[in-house]
């Protein structure tokens, strides 16, 4: 069978099938500039496998028809979600990650990785200023990374039966929580949201109300979750504070920094998250600014062990390991992991410190820029200190809105930009996330002359 690499030999037909793959994938790179981020239209290849495999030509040409057809994130205006292109040492490391097809479930299936992985989220928990005692396990995505730090929570409150259990996070925060209550058998009025200020924070105040509401019914509260960066404003709710609630009334907090806690890792930025390091748990997915290809989420953990009494089993079909380290599939939800950590490894050793900060620093530059060409007169915006932002009409009610955003939407995608449409209290909105390095100021010079037109003087 000649469709595996050969052992022994260098296999010249897999050596000439990546170089046209990689080749058809750096001209997709090259003409996405002359394209829309979105395609007009796409044409899929045959979907189900023939009787007889095909020959390397034509799957290649299929492989063509795919990617023509593909979101291309690479495009300067392609803003619309915390998608952006991805590094060149990342696609590198997603590619020789396939080709190890090492496990990370177990050590003996991922020798080198698995210390990889473990040495890298230690890396990033002293970065974001967790103790010694820290340590992280990846995820396919923040979603995961927010699921698990909650069932680790309720297990360490040891609160995992009991169905009357809540946890709070800030109406702002992101649906996976909401998920999270599901998977977990908790009722649907278990998150317990509480309301935030005029800049999309959690209020403070409220979570002292809100606790002893809950005392009072009998209940018992087993995390705080605090928003570093929420998903339509890229607001960053009171960490330090609400640490302070945390620690006096003894309830776990886990920080949902899947958009933001990257910030931690300048020290330029890292003052926006005062307070981050107080957390019983992180989430930070450098697949959303950094361009670590998807995925790339981490979950870190102030007491490492924390996870292990959570989700260790024994793994009874795997050699157990020396020492005190857990395989990484008993630190976890997944089992069999693919090695995400060597493109973010791979990324981060590319970029440097310097090129993690600029960034960092580029992504809020951005922000900052088209935030001041977005005519005031007309438009609200909402933005945090972070790389995204939102506004809609001033003068509209919500149903002139749910109009103006699709029209407006749609004319941008003509001109090549491409924003999402948020529906946010009672009215949509349109949303620009600056993490493209690829956008320029005069990009978005002609973006904010878009979007001010969109509504006549
Ligand atoms: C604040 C926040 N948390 C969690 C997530 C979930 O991350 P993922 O889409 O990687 O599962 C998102 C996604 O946008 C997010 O904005």
């Amino acid at each position: 069978m000649d469709h595996f690499a050969s052992p022994h030999n260098l296999d010249r037909k897999l050596h000439s099938l990546l170089g046209e793959a990689s080749s058809n994938l750096c001209d997709w790179f090259a003409e996405s500039g002359s394209q829309g981020p979105m395609p007009d239209s796409f044409e899929l290849p045959e979907v189900p496998p023939r009787e007889k495999g095909v020959s390397n030509k034509v799957l290649l040409k299929e492989l063509k028809l795919l990617m023509n057809g593909s979101f291309r994130p690479s495009h300067p205006g392609a803003l619309a979600h915390l998608d952006p292109p991805p590094l060149s040492a990342s696609i590198v490391g997603e590619l020789i990650c396939a080709g190890l097809n090492n496990n990370l479930l177990a050590e003996e299936l991922s020798p080198t990785l698995s210390s990889l992985e473990r040495k890298l989220c230690k890396w990033f928990c002293q970065k974001l200023g967790l103790g010694d005692l820290s340590g992280g396990v990846a995820a396919s995505g923040g979603s995961l990374s927010n699921l698990m730090a909650l069932v680790m929570a309720r297990n360490i409150a040891g609160l995992e039966s009991d169905p009357n259990a809540v946890f709070f996070a800030s109406d702002d925060c992101h649906v996976s929580l909401s998920k999270a209550v599901r998977i977990m058998g908790l009722k649907r009025e278990s998150l317990i949201k509480i309301p935030t200020d005029e800049n999309g924070k959690l209020n403070i105040s409220c979570l002292f109300s809100t606790l002893k509401k809950i005392k009072a019914e009998g209940k018992k509260c087993f995390a705080v979750v605090a928003t570093a960066g929420t998903t339509v404003r890229g607001a960053i709710d009171p960490i330090y504070g609400i640490a302070q609630f945390c620690q006096k009334e003894n309830i776990w907090l886990h920080v949902d920094g899947a958009i933001g806690a990257i910030y931690g890792l300048s020290t330029i930025t890292s003052d926006l998250l005062d307070g981050l390091a107080s957390a019983d748990s992180i989430t930070v997915n450098p697949q959303k600014l950094l361009g670590i290809s998807k995925t790339s989420s981490l979950l870190l953990v102030a007491n490492k062990s924390h996870l292990s009494s959570t989700f260790s089993t024994g793994l009874p079909y795997a050699e157990p390991l020396k020492g005190n380290d857990s395989h990484c599939g008993e630190i976890g939800i997944q089992g069999t992991r693919s090695a995400e950590s060597l493109k973010l490894w791979i990324g981060l050793r590319q970029l440097g410190e310097e090129g993690i900060e600029k960034i960092l620093l580029g992504s809020i530059k951005r922000k900052c820029y088209l935030e001041s060409r977005i005519d005031k007169s007309k438009f609200k915006i909402i933005s945090g200190s972070l790389h995204l932002l939102a506004f809609t009409p001033i003068n509209y009610n919500s149903s002139q809105a749910s109009d103006w955003s699709i029209k407006t939407r749609n004319s941008l995608l003509t001109s090549k930009f491409m924003l999402s449409r948020p529906l946010y209290g009672d009215r949509y909105y349109l949303k620009a996330v600056m993490g493209n390095p690829n956008t320029t100021f005069d990009h978005l010079k002609k973006l904010a002359n878009l979007i001010n037109h969109s509504i006549s003087d």
